[in-house]
């Protein structure tokens, strides 16, 4: 048997993916020595590999092939656009992509002005003023700290992750309009789907017990 190969999202949804892949019995116990420098686990009892990688770096491996699964954000799916199967939501990692900005900012998304728009998402922020809202727009790629940008003055309004709202509140901006529903999802190599079929369709079941058990 060969190994199957899970890239998860560094942070959060790496621990929030391993507490649930735990339910349906898998687990890695390498991975449980925080104190470790190691990059690549093993569970050799299951044949499966594990390794932590950036977000965005996440469905690049995947559609390559060094993984054949992957445990991202959709906002990194939208943002990347790999060839890869988006398989299953799994349930955490809620949020929202919104357009934000001071209240003052509305009357320009109503009158579809030319503003700036800083983001970390330019994919995301193009498809919904060009293909959504037929608005030309500005945009001004930042890499963090978003919300920053209309506080001083770089751009009209923001395109970004909303979690709980509270950044927005202590900096005056608000949510104006909301682009999409976000969650973590699984993602799955095209080759390995076909090569991999029962493995992963199994593990895909399994998961989805477990996530309408949570809901
Ligand atoms: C994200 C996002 C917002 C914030 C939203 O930033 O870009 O800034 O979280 O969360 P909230 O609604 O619960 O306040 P992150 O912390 O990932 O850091 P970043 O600013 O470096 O992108």
């Amino acid at each position: 048997m060969r190994y199957l190969t899970f890239a998860l999202t560094k942070g959060r949804l790496a621990n929030k993916t391993l507490e649930l892949l735990e339910k349906i019995g898998i687990s890695c116990e390498e991975m449980q020595d925080k104190s470790s420098r190691k990059l690549l686990f093993t569970n050799e009892d299951l044949k499966l590999r594990f390794f932590l990688a950036k977000g965005p770096d996440v469905p690049t491996y995947v559609e390559y092939g060094a993984a054949d699964i992957g445990i991202v954000g959709k906002d990194i799916i939208m943002e990347e656009d790999r060839s890869n199967y988006e398989v299953l939501d799994l349930g955490f990692g809620k949020c929202r992509m919104c357009v934000c900005g001071p209240e003052s900012s509305k009357e320009l998304l109503m009158h579809h002005e030319m503003i700036k728009v800083a983001t970390k998402y330019p994919k995301i922020a193009k498809d919904y003023f060009y293909n959504v809202k037929s608005q030309t727009i500005d945009i001004i790629k930042l890499n963090g700290s978003i919300e920053l940008a209309p506080i001083v003055g770089l751009s009209h309004v923001i395109v970004d992750i909303v979690e709980t709202g509270s950044t927005l509140r202590e900096n005056g901006l608000s949510i104006l309009e909301e682009v999409c529903p976000l969650s973590a999802r699984m993602i799955v190599n095209q080759v390995s789907m076909r090569l991999e079929y029962k493995r992963i369709k199994k593990l895909i079941n399994d998961l989805k017990v477990k996530i309408d058990e949570n809901n």
